[in-house]
């Protein structure tokens, strides 16, 4: 894999890293103004950077081995280049002047699969400008503009967990935000337990425009409630009275929200389980953001020995699944699932643990 200096022939002036992220409760809550329940995963986006002086940003993503240009007021054609576009813009929206950059990314993220790389690596491309130019900035301002790149240059309406996730989590605990106020808590896992992530191999594609139309319904949904947002439902049955499917999106906003409270009072593995299975059967039913393969695999997790729950993880149709194991049993799990997900005619892998043989 290349480097900063094999690609631009010096070294960097400014190196950073952030996490992708995974969410353990609290599905399709942020637009909602809901809760949510995300932890770090330990795989990073790393960007290092220089000032050129040339007359084009050049971003070099050593990953997909390959390089994109582009002028301060022309957006990069390339999907990746968007993101790092759009962190530029965001801080030069803001006052400061960015230098013409060489930018080197590299990054052990999984791609495409619901694990938030994009705002990693909009994470990690601010966190390098706020070293190089001395931005005074904190860690939610650089969440918030993270999201902001993603939606005005990346195209992508999306809510502010992932970059929440990405700028204030760690892989050891877990992070309680209330996506309305901001508000956070830092909490341990329950006791005695170990996270098993497996990508599902099913490719994302309906996501985009699923995605978009349930923010729709969800927005439907609280207008004709008169309330601000979903989150603002304090009688769960005043639901019944909206039409399908609105009925049934605005179901799982409220019972998830419900499932993240519950889970960060501080619940035992058992219970913390049960909720993740909840979870996904809402996931399923009510917002039908599930695929029969993703349900396969999520029942396989759910009847391991050592699974206390499962669910689908991100956006949902393909992508991550997550499951809360007993400490020390993940990758035999996974090892286990991964074997009969195999004989049912479908390929997975494990993302987290990180298996030796797939870094
Ligand atoms: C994507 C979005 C997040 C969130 C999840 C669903 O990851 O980027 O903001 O809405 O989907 O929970």
């Amino acid at each position: 894999m290349s480097r900063f200096e094999d690609i631009f022939g010096q070294p960097p002036a400014v190196i950073a890293q952030a996490p992708g992220r995974v969410n353990l409760l609290g599905e399709h809550t942020d637009y909602n103004d809901g809760f949510v329940l995300p932890t770090a995963i330990p795989q990073q986006t790393t960007v290092s950077l220089r000032p050129s002086g040339g007359g084009e940003f050049i971003v070099h993503a050593a990953d997909l081995a390959s390089e994109s240009r582009f002028g301060r007021d022309a957006p990069p054609g390339d999907h990746f280049a968007q993101y790092v576009y759009g962190c530029i813009r965001g801080v030069e929206a803001s006052g400061t002047h960015v230098p013409i950059l060489d930018i080197h990314v590299r990054s052990t993220v999984p791609m495409g699969v619901g694990l938030s790389s994009s705002a990693a690596l909009e994470v990690a491309m601010l966190r390098a400008l706020r070293d190089l130019l001395s931005l005074d900035i904190d860690d939610v301002r650089i969440a918030q503009m993270a999201q902001r790149a993603e939606i005005d240059h990346a195209g992508v309406n999306c809510g502010i967990m992932d970059q929440m996730a990405s700028s204030l989590a760690d892989s050891s605990r877990m992070l309680f935000l209330d996506t309305r106020t901001l508000e956070r808590r830092v909490l341990p896992r329950p006791a005695g337990t170990e996270l098993l992530v497996l990508d599902s191999g099913l490719s994302r594609s309906l996501a985009a425009s699923a995605y978009n139309m349930r923010r729709a319904e969800c927005e439907a949904a609280s207008n004709a409630l008169g309330i601000a947002a979903l989150r603002d439902v304090t009688d769960a049955s005043s639901v019944d009275s909206l039409p399908e499917p609105q009925r049934r999106r605005a179901r799982h906003v409220v019972s998830e929200n419900r499932r993240v409270l519950e889970a960060a009072n501080g619940v035992d593995a058992e219970h913390f389980g049960r909720l993740m299975n909840a979870s996904h059967a809402s996931l399923r039913d009510d917002y039908e953001v599930s695929v029969p393969t993703l349900d396969a695999l999520v029942e396989m997790l759910q009847s391991h020995p050592d699974v206390h729950g499962a669910r689908l993880t991100g956006a949902g149709f393909g992508g991550a699944c997550v499951a809360l194991c007993r400490e020390g049993a993940a990758a035999g799990a996974g090892r286990d699932v991964i074997e009969r997900y195999r004989r049912a005619g479908h390929v997975g892998r494990m993302l987290v643990p990180e298996p030796e043989e797939n870094p």
